[in-house]
């Protein structure tokens, strides 16, 4: 049954392998350890950070010698297994065929290793030859949103809002490069010094980018946003103290009376999120077409389409960017348009859209405030080559836009909207803003969670009578309550 999955033709079979030199002495389990010299070397590669936790040598030097097995198993299983045969194969076998293979090589190498050392070399093996390597567990750990990478030595991992080191790490720098390979020629992709960056999407649908040496100066910068398949609604989200149940009932009447909404945001503060949420309170009667560089978005209603953006081939040719799907979405009759995220120059077509009975449209966009977004839209039009007055620009912004979402990622860790602001109009070549509600920090506790509450700003709001209009007749008092 081995057979199946083993190389034919002109391979060696393993036996006929010439048993390789040993590339360390410490790889032969029966020979006394050398503490200080294995304790040296493993101390270069060693990051310096407090936050790693401190391993006694004895833990390192068995960490070495596995790694140093594990590499020379990995070359062997590359060369003794049919890849191809791997595609079709069912897990249990190939993790059979894997720990066949070692079972064999071990004995070839004369190494002894006891069940549990066996057990994480074949687990390792396996994760090396058909998956992502070191990474699989970190992908595997449903706490985990994003898997950040320095150089092979320093993974950093965040789970719930705070980044730790983890202590993952890969053998080296071309160890790294090896995975970051498999990952970008998987999507047809290449990254090398001609072409030192890359964005990718994982199979799990995990949003992929790398940066390699020399730009990035010590080893390989690797950021991966894990696909989250569970997504957050707006209950979760009040549960979690993201916004008050005020801010709810306000969010669905702006969102079903058709609004159009910006979240804006920086990095990881919950932009997406909030937008999925969001679109739990559009009618299942209209017809929504989302547009994304990496479809993360998950609407629930019955008629959505969801179209994807696709960069360049490696010749640097087709091409289809979000302002290609946005363009040719308002040829699609949609009801609403939602952006994941807008970026650059569809940023016009977004407006346009907004201004031109799309009416509900929804997109994200990073920036720091409500005043912040609004520069920013107004850099994006600038940047986009569209020659424009600043005031026509400004018009063009104040009337698409309804209502920013302002989403931030406090330093303790926790997610919070911490302001809901209405675009209002102009004022000469003012665009003018009102907040109805924000996130007041009252202090920090000494453990650095920090302190405060919800609250509207006591201003009513603009578009109080259209939400009566809709039948979303909503209470003076949520304006003005007080959320701890
Ligand atoms: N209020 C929240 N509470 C807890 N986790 C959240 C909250 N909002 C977002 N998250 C999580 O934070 C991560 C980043 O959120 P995401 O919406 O993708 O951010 P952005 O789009 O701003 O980069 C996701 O894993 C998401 O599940
Ligand atoms: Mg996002």
């Amino acid at each position: 049954m081995f057979a199946r999955y083993k190389k034919t033709g002109s391979t060696t079979p393993v036996k006929a392998h010439a048993v390789p030199p040993l590339p360390d002495k410490t790889l032969v389990a029966d020979e006394a350890p050398r503490p200080s010299a294995a304790a040296r070397m493993v101390k270069t590669v060693q990051p310096k950070v407090s936050a790693r936790v401190e391993m006694s040598d004895k833990e390192r030097l068995r960490r070495r010698k596995l790694d140093q097995v594990k590499s020379e198993l990995h070359k062997r299983l590359l060369e003794n297994l049919n890849l191809a045969a791997l595609e079709t194969a069912s897990e249990a076998d190939l993790r059979a065929e894997i720990s066949s293979i070692t079972a064999e090589a071990l004995g070839e190498l004369n190494v002894v290793l006891n069940t549990e050392e066996r057990a994480t070399l074949n687990q390792d093996l396996y994760f090396e030859v058909m998956g992502l390597g070191p990474l699989e567990p970190l992908l595997k750990d449903d706490s985990v949103n994003d898997i950040l990478i320095n150089g092979p030595h320093r993974i950093f991992v965040e789970r719930a809002g705070k980044l730790t080191l983890s202590d993952v790490t890969f053998r080296d720098e071309k160890h790294l490069m090896r995975i970051i390979d498999k990952i970008v020629s998987a999507v047809g992709r290449r990254v090398d010094e001609s072409t030192p960056y890359v964005d990718a999407r994982l199979s799990d649908g995990s949003r992929f980018n790398a940066m390699v040496p020399p730009i990035a100066v010590d080893g390989s910068l690797v950021s991966i946003r894990k696909f989250k398949k569970e997504k957050l609604n707006v209950s979760d989200l009040v549960r979690y103290g993201a916004f008050s149940e005020e801010m709810a009932m306000y969010l669905e009447a702006a969102v079903a009376t058709r609004l159009n909404v910006i979240v804006s945001g920086g990095t990881g503060s919950g932009k997406t999120t909030t937008l999925n949420a969001l679109s739990s309170f559009i009618d299942n009667s209209e017809r929504i077409l989302t547009i994304e560089d990496t479809a993360e978005l998950q609407l629930q209603q019955e008629h959505v389409g969801r179209m994807e953006s696709r960069p360049p081939n490696v010749e640097g040719k087709g091409a289809v960017t979000q302002r290609d799907c946005l363009r040719n979405a308002l040829r699609m009759r949609p009801d609403r348009i939602i952006v994941g995220e807008t970026r650059g120059e569809e940023v016009i077509d977004m407006l346009q859209a907004m201004n031109t009975g799309h009416d509900g449209s929804m997109t994200t966009i990073h920036a720091n405030s409500a005043r912040d977004a609004v520069s920013r839209l107004e850099n994006m039009i600038a940047m986009s080559g569209i020659e424009m007055p600043l005031k026509a620009m400004r018009a063009q912004i104040g009337s698409a836009v309804n209502l920013i979402v302002q989403a931030n990622r406090l330093q303790d860790g926790s997610r919070r909207m911490t302001s809901i602001t209405e675009v209002t109009g102009m004022e000469g070549e003012v665009i003018t803003l009102q907040e109805v509600f924000r996130f007041e920090r009252t202090g920090i506790e000494p453990d650095g969670t920090i302190l405060g509450h919800f609250t509207g700003t006591g201003l009513r709001s603009h578009y109080a009578d259209r939400f009566k209009r809709w039948g979303y007749d909503l209470p003076a008092s949520i304006y003005n309550e007080v959320r701890e």
